[in-house]
Protein backbone atom coordinates (compact mmCIF):
# COMPACT_ATOMS: atom_id res chain seq x y z
CA UNK A 1 0.00 0.00 0.00
CA UNK A 2 2.39 2.40 0.85
CA UNK A 3 4.63 1.47 -2.18
CA UNK A 4 1.94 2.17 -4.19
CA UNK A 5 1.18 5.88 -2.71
CA UNK A 6 4.72 6.44 -3.11
CA UNK A 7 4.85 5.53 -6.76
CA UNK A 8 1.86 7.71 -6.91
CA UNK A 9 3.17 10.45 -5.20
CA UNK A 10 6.24 10.07 -7.57
CA UNK A 11 4.48 9.81 -10.34
CA UNK A 12 2.29 13.05 -10.09
CA UNK A 13 5.48 14.85 -8.81
CA UNK A 14 7.36 13.85 -11.98
CA UNK A 15 4.20 14.63 -14.45
CA UNK A 16 3.80 17.93 -12.23
CA UNK A 17 7.66 18.77 -12.98
CA UNK A 18 7.53 18.15 -16.20
CA UNK A 19 4.82 20.44 -16.95
CA UNK A 20 6.75 23.38 -14.99
CA UNK A 21 9.71 22.23 -17.52
CA UNK A 22 8.02 23.94 -20.47
CA UNK A 23 6.68 27.02 -19.46
CA UNK A 24 6.59 29.43 -22.61
CA UNK A 25 8.40 32.12 -21.54
CA UNK A 26 7.84 35.74 -23.29
CA UNK A 27 11.39 37.05 -22.74
CA UNK A 28 13.25 33.70 -24.38
CA UNK A 29 10.95 33.14 -26.90
CA UNK A 30 12.54 34.14 -30.16
CA UNK A 31 10.27 36.16 -33.27
CA UNK A 32 11.86 36.98 -36.48
CA UNK A 33 10.94 37.39 -40.14
CA UNK A 34 11.02 39.60 -43.16
CA UNK A 35 7.29 40.81 -41.87
CA UNK A 36 9.14 42.77 -39.53
CA UNK A 37 10.73 45.46 -41.79
CA UNK A 38 8.64 48.08 -43.51
CA UNK A 39 10.05 47.81 -47.29
CA UNK A 40 9.23 43.98 -47.42
CA UNK A 41 5.91 44.75 -49.60
CA UNK A 42 4.41 41.38 -50.39
CA UNK A 43 0.71 40.70 -50.85
CA UNK A 44 0.61 39.22 -46.90
CA UNK A 45 3.70 39.89 -45.11
CA UNK A 46 4.37 36.80 -42.28
CA UNK A 47 7.12 36.24 -39.53
CA UNK A 48 7.29 33.17 -37.11
CA UNK A 49 7.41 32.84 -33.34
CA UNK A 50 9.62 30.02 -32.04
CA UNK A 51 8.28 29.17 -28.35
CA UNK A 52 10.90 28.76 -25.94
CA UNK A 53 10.18 27.81 -22.42
CA UNK A 54 11.89 29.47 -19.44
CA UNK A 55 14.48 27.53 -19.23
CA UNK A 56 16.00 28.29 -22.52
CA UNK A 57 14.91 25.45 -24.41
CA UNK A 58 12.74 25.45 -27.72
CA UNK A 59 9.17 23.88 -27.48
CA UNK A 60 9.06 21.12 -30.50
CA UNK A 61 5.69 20.73 -29.87
CA UNK A 62 2.85 22.87 -29.74
CA UNK A 63 2.12 24.88 -26.47
CA UNK A 64 -1.53 25.17 -27.89
CA UNK A 65 -3.14 27.45 -30.51
CA UNK A 66 -3.99 30.18 -28.44
CA UNK A 67 -0.31 31.07 -26.54
CA UNK A 68 0.30 34.13 -28.21
CA UNK A 69 -1.82 36.88 -28.99
CA UNK A 70 -0.24 39.57 -31.62
CA UNK A 71 -1.59 43.06 -32.40
CA UNK A 72 -1.14 45.60 -34.97
CA UNK A 73 -2.09 48.74 -35.11
CA UNK A 74 -0.98 52.53 -36.34
CA UNK A 75 -0.16 55.46 -34.10
CA UNK A 76 -1.72 57.57 -37.00
CA UNK A 77 -4.18 55.80 -37.61
CA UNK A 78 -6.43 54.58 -34.74
CA UNK A 79 -8.92 52.62 -37.31
CA UNK A 80 -6.11 50.63 -39.16
CA UNK A 81 -7.50 47.41 -40.49
CA UNK A 82 -4.68 44.88 -40.64
CA UNK A 83 -6.29 41.08 -40.57
CA UNK A 84 -4.09 38.93 -38.68
CA UNK A 85 -3.40 35.01 -38.75
CA UNK A 86 -1.80 33.01 -36.64
CA UNK A 87 -1.03 29.53 -37.89
CA UNK A 88 0.05 26.84 -35.39
CA UNK A 89 2.56 24.84 -36.70
CA UNK A 90 2.83 22.41 -34.34
CA UNK A 91 6.08 21.92 -33.92
CA UNK A 92 6.61 24.70 -30.99
CA UNK A 93 6.56 27.44 -33.60
CA UNK A 94 4.21 29.64 -34.78
CA UNK A 95 3.63 31.41 -38.67
CA UNK A 96 1.94 35.00 -38.42
CA UNK A 97 1.03 36.90 -41.33
CA UNK A 98 -0.97 39.72 -41.53
CA UNK A 99 -2.96 41.80 -44.87
CA UNK A 100 -2.98 45.00 -45.00
CA UNK A 101 -5.83 46.55 -46.61
CA UNK A 102 -4.60 50.54 -46.65
CA UNK A 103 -0.60 51.65 -46.52
CA UNK A 104 -0.20 52.89 -42.61
CA UNK A 105 2.95 55.66 -41.71
CA UNK A 106 4.68 53.49 -38.84
CA UNK A 107 3.07 50.01 -38.01
CA UNK A 108 3.40 48.89 -34.20
CA UNK A 109 3.44 44.87 -33.57
CA UNK A 110 2.61 43.37 -30.63
CA UNK A 111 3.58 39.87 -29.78
CA UNK A 112 1.87 39.16 -26.21
CA UNK A 113 2.04 36.09 -23.83
CA UNK A 114 -0.12 36.57 -21.29
CA UNK A 115 -0.27 40.49 -21.82
CA UNK A 116 3.63 40.31 -21.44
CA UNK A 117 5.90 41.68 -24.67
CA UNK A 118 7.32 38.32 -26.44
CA UNK A 119 10.91 38.50 -27.54
CA UNK A 120 11.72 42.21 -28.85
CA UNK A 121 8.44 43.14 -29.21
CA UNK A 122 6.73 45.56 -29.88
CA UNK A 123 8.14 45.81 -33.41
CA UNK A 124 7.84 49.00 -35.14
CA UNK A 125 7.91 49.39 -39.14
CA UNK A 126 8.71 52.94 -39.42
CA UNK A 127 7.87 55.15 -42.42
CA UNK A 128 5.26 54.00 -44.89
CA UNK A 129 4.07 50.52 -44.99
CA UNK A 130 2.56 49.64 -48.24
CA UNK A 131 0.02 47.59 -48.69
CA UNK A 132 -0.36 45.15 -51.58
CA UNK A 133 -2.96 47.10 -53.89
CA UNK A 134 -0.46 50.13 -53.19
CA UNK A 135 0.84 51.86 -56.70
CA UNK A 136 3.93 52.95 -55.03
CA UNK A 137 6.46 51.50 -56.66
CA UNK A 138 10.20 51.74 -55.81
CA UNK A 139 12.43 53.91 -58.47
CA UNK A 140 15.45 51.85 -58.16
CA UNK A 141 15.45 48.21 -59.28
CA UNK A 142 18.95 47.66 -57.26
CA UNK A 143 17.70 48.98 -54.05
CA UNK A 144 14.69 47.68 -54.26
CA UNK A 145 16.11 43.79 -54.88
CA UNK A 146 18.33 44.82 -51.55
CA UNK A 147 15.06 45.58 -49.73
CA UNK A 148 13.64 42.28 -50.36
CA UNK A 149 17.16 40.18 -50.08
CA UNK A 150 16.85 38.62 -53.10
CA UNK A 151 19.50 35.79 -53.45
CA UNK A 152 22.07 37.61 -55.99
CA UNK A 153 21.35 34.83 -58.14
CA UNK A 154 19.27 31.82 -59.00
CA UNK A 155 20.75 29.09 -60.39
CA UNK A 156 17.94 27.55 -62.19
CA UNK A 157 17.79 31.35 -64.04
CA UNK A 158 21.07 31.55 -65.12
CA UNK A 159 20.53 28.41 -66.99
CA UNK A 160 17.81 29.09 -68.41
CA UNK A 161 19.48 32.33 -69.67
CA UNK A 162 22.64 31.59 -70.33
CA UNK A 163 21.45 30.28 -73.96
CA UNK A 164 20.32 33.52 -74.82
CA UNK A 165 23.53 35.84 -74.98
CA UNK A 166 21.58 38.37 -76.75
CA UNK A 167 17.85 38.75 -77.76
CA UNK A 168 16.30 40.67 -80.71
CA UNK A 169 12.88 41.91 -79.98
CA UNK A 170 11.79 42.36 -83.56
CA UNK A 171 12.63 39.11 -84.83
CA UNK A 172 10.89 37.28 -81.65
CA UNK A 173 8.35 39.66 -82.31
CA UNK A 174 7.81 38.20 -85.85
CA UNK A 175 8.98 34.92 -85.60
CA UNK A 176 7.72 33.64 -82.06
CA UNK A 177 4.06 34.10 -83.14
CA UNK A 178 4.65 32.70 -86.99
CA UNK A 179 5.94 29.46 -85.37
CA UNK A 180 3.88 29.10 -82.35
CA UNK A 181 0.28 30.64 -82.34
CA UNK A 182 -1.86 28.61 -84.84
CA UNK A 183 -1.60 25.47 -82.40
CA UNK A 184 -0.53 27.39 -79.10
CA UNK A 185 -1.23 30.36 -76.93
CA UNK A 186 1.02 32.96 -76.23
CA UNK A 187 1.33 36.64 -74.45
CA UNK A 188 3.38 39.38 -76.00
CA UNK A 189 4.15 41.71 -73.37
CA UNK A 190 5.69 44.74 -73.29
CA UNK A 191 6.81 46.84 -70.28
CA UNK A 192 6.54 50.47 -70.89
CA UNK A 193 7.53 53.58 -68.55
CA UNK A 194 6.35 50.65 -66.13
CA UNK A 195 2.98 50.24 -68.04
CA UNK A 196 2.08 46.44 -68.79
CA UNK A 197 0.99 46.33 -72.38
CA UNK A 198 -0.45 42.61 -74.05
CA UNK A 199 -0.80 41.54 -77.26
CA UNK A 200 -2.19 37.98 -77.53
CA UNK A 201 -1.85 35.30 -80.10
CA UNK A 202 -3.84 31.76 -80.31
CA UNK A 203 -7.42 31.10 -79.64
CA UNK A 204 -7.31 30.09 -75.35
CA UNK A 205 -5.70 32.92 -73.84
CA UNK A 206 -7.82 33.02 -70.62
CA UNK A 207 -4.79 32.35 -68.63
CA UNK A 208 -3.42 35.70 -69.01
CA UNK A 209 -5.11 36.97 -66.26
CA UNK A 210 -2.87 34.91 -63.95
CA UNK A 211 0.29 36.41 -65.83
CA UNK A 212 -1.03 40.03 -65.95
CA UNK A 213 -1.99 39.80 -62.36
CA UNK A 214 1.81 38.81 -61.16
CA UNK A 215 2.85 41.86 -63.37
CA UNK A 216 1.07 44.34 -62.43
CA UNK A 217 2.10 43.34 -58.57
CA UNK A 218 5.41 43.73 -59.37
CA UNK A 219 4.87 47.42 -60.93
CA UNK A 220 3.10 48.98 -57.86
CA UNK A 221 6.42 47.33 -56.15
CA UNK A 222 9.32 48.23 -58.16
CA UNK A 223 9.93 50.17 -61.25
CA UNK A 224 10.38 47.95 -63.99
CA UNK A 225 12.94 48.80 -67.12
CA UNK A 226 11.26 48.70 -70.58
CA UNK A 227 11.44 44.88 -71.40
CA UNK A 228 9.41 42.97 -74.06
CA UNK A 229 8.59 39.33 -73.81
CA UNK A 230 6.33 36.20 -74.66
CA UNK A 231 4.98 33.82 -72.23
CA UNK A 232 3.16 30.84 -73.33
CA UNK A 233 0.44 30.10 -71.73
CA UNK A 234 0.26 26.31 -72.49
CA UNK A 235 0.69 23.40 -70.26
CA UNK A 236 3.66 22.51 -71.96
CA UNK A 237 6.65 23.51 -72.96
CA UNK A 238 7.60 24.80 -76.55
CA UNK A 239 11.01 25.71 -77.47
CA UNK A 240 12.37 22.30 -79.00
CA UNK A 241 15.74 24.11 -80.82
CA UNK A 242 18.84 23.30 -79.63
CA UNK A 243 21.02 26.60 -78.09
CA UNK A 244 23.00 26.02 -81.35
CA UNK A 245 19.98 26.27 -83.74
CA UNK A 246 18.88 29.83 -82.31
CA UNK A 247 16.13 29.00 -80.04
CA UNK A 248 13.38 31.52 -79.78
CA UNK A 249 13.21 32.79 -75.89
CA UNK A 250 9.51 32.02 -74.25
CA UNK A 251 8.54 32.42 -70.95
CA UNK A 252 6.78 28.56 -69.76
CA UNK A 253 5.00 27.30 -66.80
CA UNK A 254 6.83 24.54 -67.53
CA UNK A 255 10.13 23.15 -68.97
CA UNK A 256 11.80 19.64 -69.86
CA UNK A 257 15.63 19.25 -70.49
CA UNK A 258 15.25 18.80 -74.35
CA UNK A 259 13.66 22.18 -74.62
CA UNK A 260 14.82 25.67 -74.31
CA UNK A 261 11.73 27.29 -72.57
CA UNK A 262 12.61 29.91 -69.26
CA UNK A 263 10.53 28.11 -66.73
CA UNK A 264 8.80 30.46 -64.06
CA UNK A 265 7.18 29.98 -60.94
CA UNK A 266 3.43 28.43 -62.46
CA UNK A 267 0.17 30.22 -62.20
CA UNK A 268 -1.51 28.32 -58.84
CA UNK A 269 1.74 29.35 -57.18
CA UNK A 270 1.69 33.21 -58.16
CA UNK A 271 -1.85 33.32 -58.06
CA UNK A 272 -1.86 31.62 -54.22
CA UNK A 273 0.91 34.22 -53.58
CA UNK A 274 -1.04 37.05 -54.40
CA UNK A 275 -4.05 36.13 -52.54
CA UNK A 276 -3.16 35.02 -49.77
CA UNK A 277 -5.44 35.59 -46.86
CA UNK A 278 -7.84 37.44 -49.64
CA UNK A 279 -9.57 35.56 -52.20
CA UNK A 280 -7.73 32.19 -52.09
CA UNK A 281 -8.73 29.55 -49.24
CA UNK A 282 -5.50 27.32 -49.73
CA UNK A 283 -2.20 29.74 -50.27
CA UNK A 284 0.98 27.52 -50.15
CA UNK A 285 1.42 29.15 -46.22
CA UNK A 286 -1.74 28.09 -44.82
CA UNK A 287 -0.51 24.17 -45.19
CA UNK A 288 1.74 24.85 -42.26
CA UNK A 289 -1.06 25.19 -40.03
CA UNK A 290 -2.75 22.06 -41.26
CA UNK A 291 -0.21 19.48 -41.07
CA UNK A 292 -2.59 17.15 -39.30
CA UNK A 293 -2.39 14.66 -36.76
CA UNK A 294 1.53 14.03 -35.66
CA UNK A 295 3.50 11.32 -37.60
CA UNK A 296 2.20 8.54 -35.02
CA UNK A 297 -1.13 9.31 -35.90
CA UNK A 298 -1.42 9.34 -39.60
CA UNK A 299 -2.81 6.80 -41.11
CA UNK A 300 -0.41 4.27 -42.42
CA UNK A 301 -1.53 4.26 -46.13
CA UNK A 302 -1.02 6.02 -49.76
CA UNK A 303 -4.06 8.34 -50.93
CA UNK A 304 -5.16 9.43 -53.82
CA UNK A 305 -7.81 11.19 -55.99
CA UNK A 306 -8.21 13.05 -59.22
CA UNK A 307 -9.80 12.21 -62.49
CA UNK A 308 -9.06 9.88 -65.56
CA UNK A 309 -6.86 12.18 -67.59
CA UNK A 310 -4.62 9.49 -67.77
CA UNK A 311 -4.26 5.83 -68.73
CA UNK A 312 -2.02 5.50 -65.72
CA UNK A 313 -4.57 6.50 -63.32
CA UNK A 314 -6.91 3.51 -64.29
CA UNK A 315 -4.38 1.26 -63.12
CA UNK A 316 -3.52 3.20 -59.92
CA UNK A 317 -7.50 2.87 -59.19
CA UNK A 318 -7.35 -1.19 -59.92
CA UNK A 319 -4.84 -1.64 -57.90
CA UNK A 320 -6.33 0.01 -54.80
CA UNK A 321 -9.09 -1.38 -55.02
CA UNK A 322 -7.38 -5.16 -55.15
CA UNK A 323 -5.11 -3.24 -52.33
CA UNK A 324 -7.61 -1.62 -50.05
CA UNK A 325 -5.42 -1.77 -46.92
CA UNK A 326 -1.98 -0.08 -48.05
CA UNK A 327 -3.49 2.40 -50.83
CA UNK A 328 -6.65 4.61 -50.86
CA UNK A 329 -7.62 5.47 -54.34
CA UNK A 330 -10.54 6.94 -56.46
CA UNK A 331 -11.82 8.59 -58.79
CA UNK A 332 -13.74 12.50 -58.48
CA UNK A 333 -15.11 12.32 -62.04
CA UNK A 334 -14.64 10.61 -65.67
CA UNK A 335 -14.02 12.60 -68.41
CA UNK A 336 -11.64 10.99 -70.70
CA UNK A 337 -12.63 7.11 -70.49
CA UNK A 338 -15.29 5.19 -69.63
CA UNK A 339 -16.56 4.84 -66.42
CA UNK A 340 -16.93 1.25 -65.99
CA UNK A 341 -18.06 1.08 -62.52
CA UNK A 342 -17.49 -2.55 -62.05
CA UNK A 343 -13.68 -2.07 -62.47
CA UNK A 344 -12.93 1.24 -61.02
CA UNK A 345 -15.80 1.95 -58.30
CA UNK A 346 -18.82 4.29 -58.16
CA UNK A 347 -17.12 7.88 -58.34
CA UNK A 348 -15.96 9.59 -54.68
CA UNK A 349 -16.66 13.26 -53.30
CA UNK A 350 -13.73 15.63 -53.85
CA UNK A 351 -11.65 16.02 -50.44
CA UNK A 352 -10.68 19.03 -48.76
CA UNK A 353 -6.87 19.40 -49.32
CA UNK A 354 -6.03 19.42 -45.52
CA UNK A 355 -7.24 15.66 -45.16
CA UNK A 356 -4.23 14.49 -47.40
CA UNK A 357 -2.21 15.34 -44.48
CA UNK A 358 -3.93 12.64 -42.77
CA UNK A 359 -1.89 10.26 -44.01
CA UNK A 360 1.31 9.37 -43.92
CA UNK A 361 2.34 7.74 -47.22
CA UNK A 362 3.06 8.87 -50.50
CA UNK A 363 0.06 10.74 -52.17
CA UNK A 364 0.53 9.47 -55.25
CA UNK A 365 0.29 11.58 -58.65
CA UNK A 366 0.40 10.94 -62.06
CA UNK A 367 0.40 13.95 -64.54
CA UNK A 368 0.95 13.83 -68.55
C1 LIG B 1 15.47 26.90 -31.50
O1 LIG B 1 14.69 27.45 -32.56
C2 LIG B 1 15.34 28.45 -33.31
C3 LIG B 1 14.31 28.98 -34.30
O2 LIG B 1 13.86 27.97 -35.13
C4 LIG B 1 16.55 27.88 -34.00
O3 LIG B 1 17.21 28.89 -34.73
C5 LIG B 1 17.48 27.30 -32.96
O4 LIG B 1 18.57 26.67 -33.60
C6 LIG B 1 16.74 26.29 -32.10
N1 LIG B 1 17.62 25.87 -31.02
C7 LIG B 1 17.91 24.60 -30.81
C8 LIG B 1 18.83 24.33 -29.67
O5 LIG B 1 17.44 23.69 -31.48
C1 LIG C 1 17.86 16.80 -66.75
O1 LIG C 1 19.09 17.46 -66.55
C2 LIG C 1 19.55 17.44 -65.21
C3 LIG C 1 20.77 18.33 -65.11
O2 LIG C 1 21.71 18.07 -66.13
C4 LIG C 1 19.78 16.00 -64.78
O3 LIG C 1 20.22 15.95 -63.43
C5 LIG C 1 18.49 15.22 -64.92
O4 LIG C 1 18.72 13.87 -64.62
C6 LIG C 1 17.94 15.34 -66.32
N1 LIG C 1 16.61 14.73 -66.36
C7 LIG C 1 16.24 13.86 -67.30
C8 LIG C 1 14.85 13.33 -67.19
O5 LIG C 1 16.96 13.53 -68.24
Amino acid sequence: MLRKLLLLLLYAFMTRRSKAVSVPSASQTVIWGLGLETNIVVPARFFYIQTVDTTGKNFTTSPGEATFEVKITSPTDPYARVWVQILDRNDGSFLVRYRMYASYTDLHIQVLLEDKQVGKSPYVLRGAVYHESCDCPEPSGALWEKNMHCPATFSQIDIDLSVFSSVDPDRNAHEIPQRFEKRHSLCHYTIKNNQVYIKTHGEHVGFRIFMDAFLLSLTRKVRLPDIEFFVNLGDWPLEKRRASENPSPIFSWCGSNDTQDIVMPTYDLTESVLETMDRVSLDMMSVQGHTGPAWEQKISQAFWRGRDSRRERLELVKLARANPDVLDAAFTNFFFFKHDESLYGPLVKHVSFFDFFKVRDVYIDIRD
